[in-house]
């Protein structure tokens, strides 16, 4: 049984509509549904169930972990990308010489505004501009980053073309310029197998929304030991002390680990749906959603051919996952008119989004494309 029909019974938005949103929020399962009904029960039944949530935030960041084979200890458990990059870019010295932050196009604009709110501490922000096809070519980056570069930010999958980077070639022109880089992986972790190991990014970035099946509210930071030993966040809180418990006021002694990117109270309420999805992710394996997510975007990418559509994505063996971008002459529309069949998608700048994830099936890309051809004038 593929891996979509293996799981869709859990996810009952699939008795009345076909889901390719993934890109904008993971579909509701029965089990995460119940770890949110286990979190009020628990505050219902027992008030303060602190010390479980303590441990559920540490489930949270094992689970993490777990999904990008990394340390427990080298990850962050923020409440979003946004706190994450905050605190990360807090660490920076950014007075000197080194004042640079490299921004690919296709960053969310969390990062990239991020980055422009350096420039009040002395930071200069570069963007590393896509040619006509689409793609940001490795020739751009290279002549972005250089001596003066403090953090370069290249996302591992764009949220608005589906373009999937060559992370670890940039990362090692990152790296022969003394620069860290900084992968947002929110559009890849829990569809696209990544190992820290091998990626070659510093920094990783991602949360629950998406492909990891959670709720807002809970995102993650994996920092590389040798350089975040070397970054002391002045954006921090209490929860990243060296320990949490003395309750002193009387100096900032960040933790030793990852934890020192942490911040206040853990967000409790989306640690529960957030540990449940990824142990859903966890049991198909990322490595099997990945080829199950290939065979479908594979099979829609023909369909699109046939149709004679503009895909936006890139088609090179590695440059793209699980989010298939098509040009459209008014994108809205036709998401409304996808909507009519019961088909959830979105849309980014001129682009249909199309997002594939485990619980997807061959038969709803057919009933897709069957929709797309039936509405042909709304595709460039
Ligand atoms: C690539 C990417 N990064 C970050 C985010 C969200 O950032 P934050 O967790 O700060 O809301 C999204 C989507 O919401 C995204 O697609």
């Amino acid at each position: 049984m593929s891996v979509g029909a293996a799981v869709r019974d859990e996810f009952p938005i699939f008795e009345h509509a076909v889901y390719a949103n993934s890109c904008s929020q993971g579909a509701l399962s029965t089990r995460v549904r119940a770890a949110v009904e286990g979190w009020i029960s628990g505050w219902d039944e027992n008030g303060a169930e602190w010390d479980f949530w303590v441990e559920r935030n540490e489930a949270a960041r094992a689970a993490f972990a777990g999904l990008i084979h990394a340390e427990p200890d080298d990850v962050a458990v923020t409440t979003s990308v946004s706190q994450g990059v905050s605190a990360l870019v807090s660490a920076l010295d950014l007075a000197g010489q080194r004042n640079r932050i490299v921004v690919s196009e296709y960053e969310f604009p969390t990062v990239g505004q991020i980055a422009h709110a350096q420039e009040l501490r002395g930071a200069e922000v570069v963007h590393v501009r896509p040619e006509d096809d689409g793609r940001i070519s490795l020739d751009r980056f290279a002549e972005a980053i250089d001596e003066r570069t403090a953090l370069v930010c290249c996302t591992a999958v764009s949220f608005r073309s589906g373009h999937r980077h060559d992370v670890s070639a940039v990362a090692e022109l990152a790296h022969a310029a003394g620069a860290p880089l900084l992968a947002d992986s929110y559009q890849a972790v829990g569809a696209l197998e990544l190992d820290v190991g091998t990626l070659g990014a510093d920094i990783v970035t991602a949360g629950t929304v998406k492909y990891l099946l959670g709720s807002a509210g809970l995102g993650f930071m994996w920092l590389r030991r040798s350089l975040r030993e070397t970054l002391v966040p002045t954006q921090t809180g209490w929860f990243a002390d060296e320990d949490i418990f003395a309750m002193s006021i009387a100096d900032y002694s960040p933790h030793a680990s990852a934890r020192r990117f942490d911040s206040g109270t853990p967000p409790v309420p989306s640690l529960y749906p957030g540990v449940a999805g990824m142990e859903l992710i966890a049991e198909a394996g990322v490595p099997a959603i990945e080829s199950h997510v290939r065979g479908l975007v594979d099979r829609f990418l023909v369909g699109l051919d046939e149709l004679g559509a503009t895909v936006a994505t890139a088609r090179g063996e590695h440059e793209y996952g699980p989010l298939v971008c098509v040009v459209s002459t008014d994108p809205n529309a036709l998401v409304e008119a996808l909507a009519a069949r019961n088909i959830v998608t979105s849309t980014r700048d001129a682009n249909l989004r199309v997002s594939l994830h485990l619980y997807n099936v061959e038969d709803d890309v057919g009933r897709i494309l069957e929709a797309l051809a039936a509405n042909r004038a709304l595709l460039a």
